[in-house]
């Protein structure tokens, strides 16, 4: 593919080049057709049972983006009080939030039960807390199904090597504790990892979910995690997520489990990556180009603190360049080899590698592609920048503020003395 921002329509007419001169760079620009219709898609991946996609909003809280979600019929869920408190006031009623908790405290507990927010428990000694804290209460527990998947080891959270749920060798605990406690365990969930182009992991840890959830008795819910990938390579025409396949082989393994389980419990997943990634974008201006060692340096005001993705995983992000407002064409532009970075002190601090791109020129956007998940969210302030502003190219063409950049004064607000 030429150019994702020419075929998809990215900015609906509007000049990103305007864009940058009114709201500045970087800057967050998200296109609300495209994260419409990602959510409609994971709504939809089982027909055949009950069944609920949950928006995993830690890929994304911008109340806007919540409000697609909650637009789109979708429920979601949340791994701390923030992202709790983010989804109420988004306008989520607590029975459309599931609080997906790690080693947290009794008082962040104490705040789900308060609002009626049902828990999901992911160690023994959680389980214990939540006993008493909540005795006689209604929680789910996350099960390690023994398979991970993911790109990177980082986002790998099931399998031998992770902080994550509890071991299958631990269940007969589980029912003790609480029997203890007088617990009433409504779900067992599951997350493999994030960024699974290939489902056969996953289709094996739903086995294994399945073969374990037959020890439990009545459950209303299953819950399978999240992680469907989307195509970072696009430019180099990576293909989609095959969800129409995966829908079959995931349908027929219910259907199994269906007949021997008895019942049919509700069966949800959380996808987080796959509703928002390729909604979104980073415009950023090239403020320096540079040869060091016979290494060409394009750098750029995108650091680690704006998309830390790259740095933190080695994550690939597509970039298109854009002079004028028009991108430039990757056919006869000619290539040159570069590595882009940003304008953070760290010698990591960088987007691309040896990339070949359209010849840079110094003042080109940089526009950096499936932004839209673990972008801002994942945003920092280090080296004391301000967080960058978000936008949304709405359905009707129209552009929307949907947060300001921050400002000295937000930064100064922070502290006493
Ligand atoms: C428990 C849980 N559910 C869902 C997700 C969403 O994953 P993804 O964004 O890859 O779909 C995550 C991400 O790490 C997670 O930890």
């Amino acid at each position: 593919m030429d150019s994702f921002i020419n075929s998809s329509g990215f900015f609906k007419g509007n000049d990103p080049e305007k864009l940058a001169e009114k709201f500045g760079t970087p800057l967050y620009v998200y296109n609300e057709d495209i994260i419409r219709d990602r959510m409609l898609r994971v709504a939809n991946v089982i027909t055949k049972y009950p069944y609920r996609a949950n928006y995993s909003c830690k890929t994304n809280t911008n109340l806007s983006i919540l409000k697609i979600a909650l637009d789109a019929g979708i429920n979601a869920d949340a791994m701390s009080e923030g992202e709790m408190r983010m989804l109420l006031k988004a306008g989520f009623t607590p029975d459309r939030i599931f609080y997906v908790c790690n080693n947290v405290s009794a008082d962040e507990m104490r705040f789900a039960i308060d609002n009626d927010i049902l828990t999901s428990l992911d160690s023994l000694d959680q389980i214990r807390m939540f006993g008493t804290i909540n005795r006689g209460g209604r929680c789910a527990v996350r099960i390690n199904p023994g398979v991970g998947a993911g790109h990177h080891e980082k986002v790998v959270t099931a399998g031998k090597k992770t902080k994550f749920a509890i071991a299958e060798a631990d269940i007969d605990e589980i029912f003790k504790i609480a029997d203890e406690y007088d617990l009433k365990i409504v779900g067992i969930n599951q997350h493999v990892g994030s960024q699974f182009m290939d489902p056969s992991p996953f289709l094996a840890a739903v086995d294994n979910l399945l073969r374990i959830a037959m020890r439990f008795k009545d459950l209303e819910f299953i819950d399978f995690g999240g992680g469907y990938g989307i195509p970072y390579h696009k430019l180099d025409d990576e293909k989609e997520y095959d969800m129409e396949a995966f829908s079959k082989e995931f349908t027929a393994k219910l259907d199994d489990f269906v007949l021997r389980y008895g019942s049919v419990p509700l069966f949800k997943s959380e996808p987080g990556r796959y509703c928002v990634a390729e909604g979104g974008v980073i415009l950023g201006r090239v403020h320096s180009i540079k040869e060091n060692s016979g290494i060409k340096y394009v750098g750029t005001d995108v650091g680690m603190n704006v998309l830390v993705r790259p740095s933190m995983y080695d994550s690939w992000h597509d970039i298109e360049i854009i002079r004028d407002g028009k991108v430039v064409g990757r056919d006869n532009a000619g290539f040159e080899k570069v590595t882009v970075c940003g304008n953070i002190c760290e010698s990591g601090d960088v987007l691309c590698k040896d990339r070949e791109l359209p010849k840079v020129k110094d003042n080109d956007l940089i526009c950096v592609l499936d932004a839209g998940a673990y972008g801002y969210s994942m945003c920092s302030s280090y080296n004391t920048r301000l967080r960058p502003a978000e936008v949304m190219v709405c359905s009707d063409g129209s552009i929307k503020l949907i947060r300001r950049r921050e400002t000295f004064e937000d930064m100064f607000a922070f502290y006493e003395g």
